[in-house]
């Protein structure tokens, strides 16, 4: 086995503070370069493996334009494109992969195995989702709200409403109490992050200065927000009964507009990582409407379209922050 290679991404927290900000400020410097047509590609020539275990829509698609744009080439191996996980080990899998590509990227069930093929890749491995985290999503969260909110990161206060044991609301409570920030979750006694994550933040928060929240009072979750975040009430791979169980208990989070006009702010933004239920029009709104009632789930349609919401910009700094990992990891 090797030392997890420099450059990787496995958790939230993996980059530091210094780190993680240093990031942002190269990703807003890509973006620039990128819309005044000036970017100067640092990857030609290398390869990429974009590993997904689960369904991704932005995910795959900004590694794979930062990697072009950026002059690198990547192969995606969907969840049945590969042996992994059926005929060969992630220990396999990882040495092949490291033997041929410069860099792994990888989405999807368990943390231990993106874990394991960092372990045996001997290259830098990016963690795209798994059950626990989210780590890409949060540079993408984070830039997009410093271009909200510009100044000290420590100054932002964000408010996460819904399933507090996901992978955002957990890598949100982790991204915040390390940078310092006011990050508060607001979920239902059931649907709380667990006690050892929060002990965690809260350590974290002694030494960075953060304000670590957690309630399943909504109310006072978001008095005074800058933003309000919210997920799908039920994450890939979990039991579709679920659904059954968790919207009688996360009804009271959804976010509607009179929940966000309780931040008491008129400028509160709203945040999602997408693939959001927002209305009816796809399968999964239809079926909640079907047997709920609901014409959208976490998020109704009239805040999700608002002039609020900022999710297709934070959609978009995926690519832009993604872009800023894989070159610091792997730029000449
Ligand atoms: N937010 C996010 O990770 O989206 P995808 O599932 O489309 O990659
Ligand atoms: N919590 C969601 C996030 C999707 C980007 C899931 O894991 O399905």
């Amino acid at each position: 086995t090797f030392p997890t290679a420099p450059g990787s991404l496995l958790t939230p927290t993996g980059l530091g503070r210094r780190g993680f900000l240093a990031l942002l400020d190269l990703a807003a410097e890509l973006k620039e370069a990128k819309r005044a047509r000036r970017e100067r590609p640092v990857l030609t020539g290398r390869n990429i493996a974009l590993v997904f275990e689960k369904n991704s829509t932005r995910t795959r698609c900004a590694f794979e334009v930062a990697a072009y744009d950026q002059g690198a080439h990547v192969t995606y191996l969907g969840p049945t494109g590969s042996h992994l996980g059926r005929e060969e080990s992630v220990a396999d899998t990882a040495r092949v992969l490291g033997a041929l590509y410069d860099g792994i990227e990888f989405r999807g069930f368990a943390q231990e195995t993106v874990e394991e093929l960092a372990r045996h890749a001997g290259v830098p491995v990016w963690n795209g989702l798994t059950d626990e985290w989210h780590p890409t999503q949060m540079l993408a969260d984070v830039l997009t709200m410093r271009e909200h909110r510009p100044g000290d990161v420590e100054a932002i206060s964000c408010c996460f409403v819904g399933d507090g044991r996901g992978n955002i609301a957990r890598s949100l409570l982790a991204t915040g109490a390390m940078l310092g920030m006011d990050v508060r979750i607001a979920a239902p006694a059931e649907l709380l992050p667990p006690e050892a994550l929060v002990k965690e933040a809260r350590h974290a928060a002694l030494s960075s200065g953060a304000r670590v929240t957690v309630t399943s009072d909504p109310a006072a979750a978001l008095d005074g927000a800058d933003f309000v975040y919210t997920d799908v009430w039920v994450s890939m791979g979990e039991a579709e009964a679920e659904w059954d169980r968790r919207v009688p208990l996360l009804t009271p989070y959804r976010v509607t507009a009179e929940l966000m006009a309780a931040t008491g702010r008129p400028g509160t933004r709203f945040l999602h990582c997408l693939p959001a239920v927002h209305d009816t029009t796809t399968e999964l709104g239809r079926r909640i409407h079907q047997n709920y009632g609901l014409a959208g789930a976490e998020v109704t349609n009239e805040v999700f379209t608002s002039a609020a919401s900022v999710v297709f910009q934070q959609a978009e700094n995926r690519m832009h922050t993604i872009k800023a990992l894989l070159v610091t990891a792997l730029g000449e």
